[in-house]
């Protein structure tokens, strides 16, 4: 993984400084809340319903096992033992205390982290595939493009007060985006031309929200070296066009809306005219100085399938199961990508213990050469498993209570934090998925289901990606109860979409029956093999409304 140069090292110390004399000020009262507020944002700090908030970057989703057993420390020592990851290869501390936050941006230092730039009207964290680098589908490992992006973005002066927030993800593999690519202010797909050259297909305006939107290709292919020119160029028309008259209409997406795409993709390709070929010229040995860090380790020569895995699988069906939902497919011999659901029954999405946390440190260490990765999905990834530990990996993480085999179905939902810490919420949105997944909890019936997304967001914000669930669940308010809207139809991935409204809201006492209820629908209707959104696309909405609605009337 990249490491720190010295600069790195030392402007990441200077801002702690920089950010524990601010905090000083603020809580001997020479600064007010509203004074205080920009730095904090400026930090990763975030004033929540009933206190504050870290967010930390989790680069590409790409950590060790030092750096997540300082995760877990963090947890511990400072929050209440422990830590939730989020939708965008970020954890988030719900508790830290003011008079703390200096030393905990110090902790994090130490192990070449920070918060910088996690919140606030400026690039955030890149995010990338989570199986980058190991996976057989890739053209080039994104985490390359992820780091140059981050070192161009990080403290950019001419892009950190934006109209908005900006957020940008790569992804390198071909035919499938674990990342919401399309769903980014800036999503770029690794490709190659018909010359046979490895470039980048720039998507630009999707995101979610309010106006969700999927993004608009504006280029098939910008070179290598003019990577970090075009985006300079993308950026460029947005902080000078992008709308700071209104925050609902400030975010990229809207822009491209209404210049339209076409008039859109000519402002930034006059821009790139004139930044082409300039100081943001990304020379081939600065990319290979970059890739250096992010060469694969030394594999072993395996064969996969060994006889040990086959029987194992053979004798103990939980773990089949666990294989064939959690495990995917490594591009070397013998290797294996296993997913670690932070969903079990009961659990808010997402929540980490500390104890956890050091153990999944040790058995990266044991069983996955000290990689981790965090997902958009708010789950966790060991990237490189020997197959033939594949059964010692599932007891150790059994032991954790982290071998949930239900990766992509109903009980691996997305949550935002909701009413029980936001206070932009409607309503509570971690109960509910907690509901619901105690109402799944048998794994053969949601091996039955198949693929599912249940997306649940508390509000319109939709941090919980509700939009893009197969399901989504939007918290509202109708005269101060909270009720619960039901969109289908959404995609994140390479089959991006948007879902549709189905109905009237329901209440919290009324919402886990209702989605049972969409369930059966789908199980009712459904031709062999066939997943739920595929089901959903071959007959509209109308069955779901009349199974949700017209027994009701
Ligand atoms: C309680 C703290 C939080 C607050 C106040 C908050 C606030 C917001 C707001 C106002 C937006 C809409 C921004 C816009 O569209 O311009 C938003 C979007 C979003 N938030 Fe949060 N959020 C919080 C926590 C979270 C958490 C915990 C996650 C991840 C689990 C998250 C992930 C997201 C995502 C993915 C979006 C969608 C951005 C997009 O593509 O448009 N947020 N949030
Ligand atoms: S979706 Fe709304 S309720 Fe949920 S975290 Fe975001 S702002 Fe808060």
């Amino acid at each position: 993984m990249y490491r720190y140069d010295e600069f790195d090292h030392a402007m990441v110390k200077d801002r702690v400084e920089q950010f524990r004399g601010q905090i000083a000020r603020r809580m001997a009262g020479d600064l007010t809340e509203e004074q205080f507020r920009p730095l904090r944002l400026q930090n990763g700090l975030y004033l929540q319903l009933h206190a504050y908030m870290l967010r930390v970057a989790i680069p590409y989703g790409q950590l060790n096992a030092v750096q997540m057993r300082k995760l877990a420390h963090i947890a511990r020592t400072y929050d209440k033992g422990y830590g939730h990851f989020t939708t965008r290869q970020n954890i988030q501390y719900n508790w830290p205390k003011l008079s703390q936050v200096a030393d905990i941006l110090d902790e994090l230092a130490s192990v070449e982290m920070h918060a910088i730039q996690t919140s606030g009207n400026c690039i955030r964290n890149t995010t990338a595939d989570q199986y980058a680098g190991v996976t057989a589908d890739e053209i080039e490992d994104p985490r390359i493009y992820a780091e140059i992006i981050r070192q161009w973005s990080t403290f950019h002066p001419e892009f950190t007060f934006l109209p908005r927030k900006f957020k940008i993800a790569v992804s390198g593999a071909v035919g499938a985006d674990r990342a919401a690519v399309r769903f980014h202010d800036i999503g770029l797909f690794i490709v190659k031309n018909d010359a046979g050259e490895v470039g980048f297909e720039v998507w630009v305006g999707g995101g979610l929200g309010r106006t969700p939107m999927i993004g608009k290709k504006i280029r098939g292919f910008v070179a290598k070296a003019d990577l970090l020119a075009y985006l300079e160029a993308v950026l460029r028309v947005y902080n000078m066009l992008g709308r700071r008259d209104n925050m609902y209409k400030a975010r990229v997406k809207i822009l491209v809306h209404e210049t339209g795409t076409e008039e859109f993709t000519r402002l930034v390709e006059k821009e790139f005219e004139d930044t082409q070929g300039g100081a943001l010229d990304l020379p081939a040995e600065e990319i290979d100085r970059i890739a250096a860090y992010f060469q694969p380790p030394a594999y072993e020569a395996l064969s996969d399938d060994p006889p040990a895995l086959t029987a194992r699988r053979f004798e103990d069906k939980d773990f089949n199961n666990w294989v064939r939902v959690n495990v995917a497919r490594h591009k070397a011999a013998g290797y294996a990508i296993a997913n670690i659901s932070l969903k079990p029954v009961g659990v808010p999405p997402g929540d980490v213990t500390a104890d956890q946390m050091d153990a999944v440190a040790d058995i990266a260490e044991t069983f996955s050469l000290g990689g981790i990765r965090v997902t958009h999905e708010q789950n966790l990834v060991l990237p490189d498993v020997r197959q033939d530990q594949l059964y010692d990996l599932w007891l150790a993480l059994r032991e954790q209570g982290l071998a949930d085999a239900n990766l992509d179905h109903i009980g691996d939902i997305i949550c935002c934090p909701g009413l029980d810490y936001c206070s932009l919420a409607n309503a509570r949105s971690i109960p509910i998925a907690e509901r619901i997944s105690q109402r799944f909890a048998d794994l053969e019936r949601q091996y039955d289901i198949g693929e599912l997304r249940l997306k649940i967001s508390g509000c319109i914000n939709a941090c919980g990606h509700h939009h893009v669930g197969h399901i989504g669940i939007l918290g509202v308010d109708r005269k101060d109860q909270e009720y619960y809207q039901i969109t289908l139809g959404g995609a994140p991935g390479e089959d991006a979409a948007i879902g549709t409204k189905v109905g009237a809201a329901f209440s919290a006492a009324e919402i886990v029956d209702a989605v049972e209820t969409v369930v059966n629908t789908y199980l009712a209707i459904r031709q062999p093999k066939e997943r739920f959104i595929d089901t959903f696309r071959r007959v509209g909405d109308a069955p779901f409304k009349e199974s949700l609605y017209d027994k009701a009337a």
